[in-house]
């Protein structure tokens, strides 16, 4: 008589008539079973601190040295075919002192004239609390050069450490040039180009009305104030474009958040290019730091400008 078969199910191929069970793991199995879990335990700790170490030192040591240089077309009205694409390096927030590196200073005037320019701006901290800054390092700017000159403005630390020591240590061991509520006619071509420096808001030094008394109102203007907030008590026209600093981005943008930290007078504006009425401002985020020592998502920058003809 033929052996009868139980039914089966197809799908299980544990269930199929005749066939061993698998033998229980052997001794050497198992120990072999522990060291793969062994090794990959091992392999995933060395994985999580390999990425706790990263998050570590890419805030402290890499993202503060990875330069940003940013391109931006600004529209101006009427713009005179003189200054068509003309180029502007802004750089900002240099903080010389123990968080700012020659190699990195050398980097950075590498790529702004690069860039180049025919006019670069500093728009003030060029120290972070000392009048002893160290003039070695100053020097390294030496090597901006443009053809309508190398102009700048004072911050809030400048003006901490002392305004007059600072201004004269700019001067005497850079190229730039200070304007403290004052402008300078520049001359581009047939027209002219009207440069404004306003000091500093946050200690009370601006004075708008005597930095543009004289500019006419048509004119094409550049304003140089480190605080970006302060635009708002500034004369704003359609040609008229604000550079400012301050801010250092916050120095810490947290994805979907935003900086946690901004300082007085860059609460408001702080990175990048914004509509003021009809003008323009733009926030740059520096080169420098201040403490603590860490940038994240938040890279230094310095930025070109190139004026082209538009609607404004
Ligand atoms: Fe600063």
């Amino acid at each position: 008589m033929p052996p009868v078969l139980e039914p089966q199910n197809p799908q299980n191929k544990n269930n199929r008539v005749g066939e061993a069970r698998p033998a229980s793991p052997t001794f050497l199995e198992q120990r072999m079973t522990r060291r793969t879990f062994l090794r990959k335990l091992v392999s995933g700790m060395a994985l999580a601190e390999g990425t706790a170490l990263l998050a570590t030192l890419y805030p402290l040591f890499l993202e503060p040295h990875w330069l940003d240089v940013s391109r931006v077309r600004i529209p101006i009205p009427g713009l005179p075919s003189d200054m068509e694409g003309l180029r502007v390096v802004q750089f900002s927030d240099v903080h010389l002192g123990p968080y700012m590196y020659a190699p990195f200073l050398r980097w950075v005037v590498r790529a702004i004239m690069a860039q180049s320019p025919d006019l670069i701006l500093f728009t003030g901290d060029m120290v972070t609390r000392d009048t002893d800054a160290d003039a070695g390092m100053a020097r390294l700017l030496r090597g901006l050069r443009a053809r309508l000159g190398v102009w700048g403005v004072l911050g809030n630390h400048d003006h901490w450490a002392n305004p007059e020591v600072v201004h004269a240590f700019i001067e005497q061991h850079t190229p730039i040039r200070v304007l403290r509520n004052e402008h300078v006619p520049i001359r581009v071509g047939t027209h002219t180009l009207y440069l404004v420096g306003v000091d500093d808001a946050w200690v009370g030094a601006d004075n708008p009305e005597r930095a543009f008394s004289g500019v006419p109102e048509e004119a094409i203007r550049i304003v140089m104030m480190h605080e970006p907030d302060a635009v708002e008590w500034l004369p704003m026209t359609a040609r008229t474009l604000q550079l400012s600093g301050h801010s250092h981005g916050g120095q810490i943008r947290l994805p979907l958040i935003g900086p946690p930290i901004l300082p007085y007078l860059a609460r408001k504006y702080d990175a990048g290019l914004y509509r003021i009425g009809h003008g323009w401002l733009y926030t740059n985020r520096g080169l420098g730091m201040i403490s603590p020592p860490i940038r994240f998502n938040c890279r230094p920058e310095v930025t070109l400008f190139i004026f082209t003809r538009g609607a404004g």
